[in-house]
């Protein structure tokens, strides 16, 4: 884990090296990467020279527009993006902001088209998971580490967020009852999970329109279970039937809970269940590159579902992070996002809306 933090710090700074090569190196590596950001120097050269970052973003993430209208409208969101990724940057100072593949959307492109959480509200009947003793948590703690993680997924210009926890959170405690990592189908979500929150009436799960993590595992309840990605793969849209085939279930929900909203039983559930589906605000997301993200503002709006499978202490590099402990979470935006297509958050409840919303899932103990 450290050497593994030190490898993407060490990265980062290369990258800010290469970025403004006027800075000094003699006061080492940190220094540097700490004075850059709080400088700014990186976000001015971004708004000074938008034209030549904006054909770099081009090429980096193949982005062709229709005709002339429609790239020079692009053009001018991507500078107000810019300014957008400095902002970020002055109100999230341990993280870094700047230019992702979601560069030439607008907020609300953005919210419409990568997101895809439909109801902020828990369902007022959901089970509670049982409170966990918190005394003997370890200071730092991964799934990927422990081979409960799938790769990276890309949920593509669809507002399926939410299938992506879902299957997450479902993969982990598979692998938990059954010693097996299985990448489990979104798409099966995605076509035929149509479970309404019952404390909300006409709050569906709805495709690439959004839905809610709790509610699928309600579906994947009832209808016995997901198959394998690879035999249900995910297309991207919402306009195909659903086909689902019983008999080929990979993995299968025994129960689920919500997760109380203090962190350390937050922290006990994943150790001891497995990565949890959690909902989260997702507005610093467009901008994010890498770092623990710590914003001192930020809406609890709840309008992203992602996957938590560890946690941090923050020792690794005091002066950046002020020690402060951070959570790991799994975004489902492929791994060319954030760092290698993680998410790291500062731990505490008012940070955008992260501790809110938490689920665990179980699995049935059998060999599909
Ligand atoms: C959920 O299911 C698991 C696996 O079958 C079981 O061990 C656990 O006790 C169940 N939890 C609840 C709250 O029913």
């Amino acid at each position: 884990m450290n050497q593994i933090n030190s490898l993407l710090l060490l990265l980062t700074v290369f990258f800010f090296i290469s970025a403004s090569s006027s800075e000094s190196t003699s006061n080492g590596e940190e220094d540097i990467l700490i004075r850059q950001v709080v400088s700014n120097n990186y976000h001015d050269d971004l708004i000074q020279n938008a034209e030549r970052h904006f054909k770099i973003f081009l090429k980096k993430f193949g982005k062709k527009y229709a005709d002339e209208d429609e790239h020079s409208y692009r053009f001018s969101v991507f500078k107000s993006n810019l300014e957008r990724a400095k902002r970020h940057q002055s109100l999230d100072s341990s993280a870094v902001h700047g230019v992702t593949q979601f560069s030439d959307l607008t907020p609300t492109e953005f919210r419409k088209s990568v997101l895809g959480l439909r109801s902020l509200k828990l369902p007022t009947d959901a089970q509670q998971a049982p409170i966990l003793p918190t005394n003997d948590l370890p200071t730092d703690f991964d799934w990927r580490d422990h081979g409960a993680v799938t790769d990276v997924k890309n949920q593509g210009t669809c507002g399926s967020c939410w299938s992506f926890s879902t299957t997450g959170a479902l993969e982990g405690a598979n692998f938990l009852a059954t010693g097996k990592l299985v990448s489990l189908s979104e798409q099966q979500l995605v076509d035929c999970d149509h479970e309404c929150d019952p404390a909300e009436a006409g709050s569906c799960d709805s495709g690439c329109k959004g839905g809610l993590m709790n509610s699928a595992f309600e579906y994947t309840l009832k209808a016995g279970g997901l198959q394998r990605e690879e035999d249900y793969p995910y297309t991207g849209n919402d306009r195909g039937q659903c086909k689902f085939d019983k008999s080929k279930i990979a993995a299968s929900v025994a129960n689920f809970s919500v997760v109380s909203i203090d962190e350390d039983q937050i922290a006990a559930n994943l150790v001891k269940s497995g990565p949890l589906a959690v909902a989260i605000n997702a507005v610093y997301m467009q901008t994010y590159i890498g770092g623990v993200s710590c914003p001192y503002i930020c809406s609890k709006n709840l309008d992203h579902g992602v996957l938590l499978v560890g946690y941090g202490s923050g020792s690794y590099s005091p002066i950046r992070l002020k020690e402060k402990p951070y959570w790991i979470i799994k975004n489902s935006w492929g791994p060319t996002w954030g760092e290698k297509g993680y998410y790291k958050i500062c731990r505490g409840p008012s940070i955008c809306g992260v501790e809110t919303m938490v689920s665990t899932v179980a699995a049935v103990h059998v060999n599909h």
